[in-house]
């Protein structure tokens, strides 16, 4: 974390002996290295919120987190719950460590094969969220269990290795959930979603469980937490210098103005300057800083700050290591590995995965240039064949084969690819087929 109160330049620091309240905010914290934000919200013993808007460098201090957690408790458990599809430092290979929720779905709840196919979709992604957060539960809740049975037969209280879940856009997961019906939940399930999230959040501290929910928002209610959880959290907001002048900044402005997060108005106002004074420092084109992330967190009283070049920690693969500490997971990945015969998926050509991209488009009634991804091309195939679905690297193994074809270009690359349909798709479609 760089120290933003040295930011202020050394004349400040040489002619005046006065601190202001915003220098020793940004002091007492910056001084303690390992105490850097992140890097509590990766190892503190609370659950956690980051908040933070895209594109403001959320994946790569997700990245780090993950990293210093592994290297502070190597023995610590992981579970990631991951909606896009995307890389998890090498986790992903570590079986039943990185939830992939749009494609560890094998088959729907039978009570969900009435639903239309679009609700059908979010249901088999709720339902997976509900599965990891019933796990992370289930562990909370055998440790109380185990607690209470120690404590009867009056012996030594078991020491927990910690664990953590990560849910990443969990707002965007949260938004889906609010806007099914009820009865429908109920049907899945998935209930008692956010209720078995307040229970972990709120009693799992001592217990060793934690969850770092990545959000938009830093709101507790908003996010579905209830407003007891507030101490029970350390909240994080991260923004960063975006195309659309300083709207980045939004998450972590509105965090270190909010009066229920911080009800003293001298604290809010330092914090306030600080941050002004680090966006300053991170848009002005001449600086150092250009482009570094802000931070603001609630940890204390309240801290703001600037994150350091983190980028490396998007480069390291942690999962070897991992495996190393939790042999179990070798045993289970040989299992599978026995088990499991090649998946044969429903898409075994081009020309059926391009029938599969028409019609979304179709479906998008998008009368521009359709943009497909490759999750949702995997979530429609499953969604007509539920039990045999190719994954997405496969699929987007197609898209290059199918834009040479004229009907389409590509957009991004890896995990980001989209597959971005010509205007005139349908005519080239016809003449192609
Ligand atoms: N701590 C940092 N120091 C310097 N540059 C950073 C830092 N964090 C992120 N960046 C840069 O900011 C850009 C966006 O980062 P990142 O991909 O992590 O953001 P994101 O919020 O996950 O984006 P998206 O919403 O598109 O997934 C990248 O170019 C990245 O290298
Ligand atoms: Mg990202």
């Amino acid at each position: 974390m760089v120290n933003v109160a040295n930011l202020f330049g050394s004349q400040a620091a040489e002619t005046s002996s006065f601190v202001s309240p915003e220098q020793e905010l940004v002091q007492r914290h910056t001084n303690n290295e390992p105490g850097d934000l992140l890097y509590h919200l990766a190892v503190g013993d609370l659950s956690g919120l980051l908040a933070c808007k895209s594109g403001a460098g959320k994946t790569t201090s997700l990245h780090y987190c993950l990293v210093e957690y592994h290297n502070a408790f190597p023995r610590g458990t992981l579970t990631v719950a991951d909606s896009k599809g995307s890389g998890w430092l090498g986790l992903e290979n570590c079986p039943g460590v990185v939830y992939q929720l749009v494609t560890d779905r094998p088959h729907y709840p039978e009570s969900a094969s009435e639903l239309d196919p679009d609700t059908l979709l979010v249901a088999s992604e709720l339902v997976a969220l509900s599965e990891v957060i019933d796990k992370t539960w289930r562990r909370y809740r055998d440790r109380v269990k185990m607690r209470a049975k120690r404590a009867k037969e009056g012996q030594p209280q078991p020491e927990f290795e910690p664990h953590l879940t990560v849910i990443d856009d969990w707002f965007g997961l949260l938004d889906k959930w609010n806007r099914f019906p009820p009865s429908v939940r109920k049907d899945l399930g998935i209930h008692n979603l956010t209720v078995k999230l307040n229970d972990i959040i709120s009693r799992g501290r001592e217990l060793r469980v934690r969850v770092l929910l990545i959000t938009q928002s830093h709101l507790v209610k908003e996010v579905g937490l209830s407003g007891a959880m507030k101490e029970s959290v350390v909240t994080v907001a991260q923004g960063r210098e975006s195309e659309d002048e300083g709207s980045g900044f939004g998450s972590v402005q509105r965090l270190v103005k909010d009066h229920n997060v911080f009800p003293d108005e001298v604290t809010r106002e330092a914090l306030k300057q600080s941050l002004r004074f680090a966006i300053a420092t991170v848009t002005n084109p001449d600086s150092v800083y250009k482009g570094t992330p802000v931070l603001a967190s609630t940890q204390g009283k309240g801290f703001v700050g600037l994150a350091d070049d983190l980028r490396w920690a998007s480069d390291q693969n942690i999962g070897f290591s991992y495996m190393k500490h939790h042999p179990e997971l070798s045993a289970k990945q040989r299992r599978l590995d026995a088990e499991s015969s090649p998946p044969s998926p429903n898409l075994q050509s081009s020309q059926q995965v391009i029938e599969a991209i028409i019609r979304i488009a179709e479906h998008l009634r998008d009368d521009g240039q359709p943009k497909i991804s490759a999750s949702n091309v995997m979530q429609y195939s499953r969604a007509a064949e539920p039990t045999k679905v190719m994954d997405a690297d496969s699929i987007r193994a197609y898209f290059p084969i199918i834009a040479a074809t004229n009907i389409a270009t590509i957009e991004g690359d890896r995990d980001r690819m989209l597959f971005v349909l010509n205007k005139d798709y349908r005519s080239a479609d016809k003449a192609g087929s």
